[in-house]
């Protein structure tokens, strides 16, 4: 499979670039936040979750530790490497077809929000067709107003990431620019965003066969899906 570049997103920094603009050395010293946690309290325990975009497993190892089986999906062969204790497989995640399925669906990072012709909709068909007819699919969405009142900061462990801007470059999507700024090292990621209505969440859930459960967090940026003939 070659690395492709995927148009509107680029990174710059030391080490791998991922085709979406994600620093691979980047994501190794992220720290993980409450995800786990509110995975976890969404989910039978020793569930099976299908990891969508997992990066170099921040989320991840924080859920095997809890006893998860967790099957974990990159396009990123760098990203899947620094990955233990979990399955991993290279696919982009529009493409994967598995024969196995899953009590659990991860799609964190706002991956729901991708751009690019017929993306976020192939997605979401790899959430259904891979999730159990009694199982869930977790996403993670972009708070409302994440888009406004740019440039934002927040600091984290030893390093201060920074939302630059965010731009409409079409109808519908905006490109988005961050700088992660630590003592030893600076990325930059510039990456594509569809922000989506509520109405046109549920729109885009629909034409995949799915429906929002409920929301699981005050600020509705997680929500728990399940499928709709359920
Ligand atoms: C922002 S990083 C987040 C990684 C991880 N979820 C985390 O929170 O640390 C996004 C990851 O998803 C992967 N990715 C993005 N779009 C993808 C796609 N369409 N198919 C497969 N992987 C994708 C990237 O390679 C990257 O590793």
């Amino acid at each position: 499979m070659e690395q492709r570049v995927r148009e509107g997103y680029k990174g710059s920094g030391p080490g791998p670039i991922t085709p979406d603009g994600c620093a691979v050395e980047l994501y190794e010293r992220l720290p993980v936040g409450e995800e786990p946690d509110i995975i976890a309290g969404a989910v039978r325990p020793a569930s099976s979750i299908l990891e969508l975009g997992a990066g170099t497993g921040r989320m991840t190892h924080p859920l095997v530790h809890r006893g998860f089986a967790v099957t974990a999906v990159d396009e990123s062969p760098q990203m899947l490497e620094r990955i233990s204790g979990a399955g991993t497989v290279r696919s982009a995640i529009e493409e994967l077809t598995l024969d196995a399925r899953f009590d659990v669906v991860l799609l964190a990072s706002f991956l729901v929000h991708a751009a690019g012709p017929g993306v976020r909709d192939g997605i979401l068909a790899t959430c259904r067709r891979h999730v159990k007819d009694d199982g869930c699919v977790l996403i993670q969405r972009e708070a409302p107003g994440r888009h406004d009142g740019l440039p934002a900061e927040r600091r984290v462990d030893g390093g201060l990431i920074r939302v630059v801007s965010s731009e409409p470059v079409r109808p519908g999507v905006r490109s988005v620019h961050v700088e992660y700024d630590f003592a030893d090292a600076r990325w930059t990621q510039t990456f594509l965003s569809c922000p989506l209505t509520d109405e046109a969440f549920d729109a885009a859930l629909a034409g995949a066969g799915l429906a929002v459960d409920r929301y699981l967090t005050a600020d509705r940026t997680w929500v728990r899906v399940v499928p709709r003939d359920n």
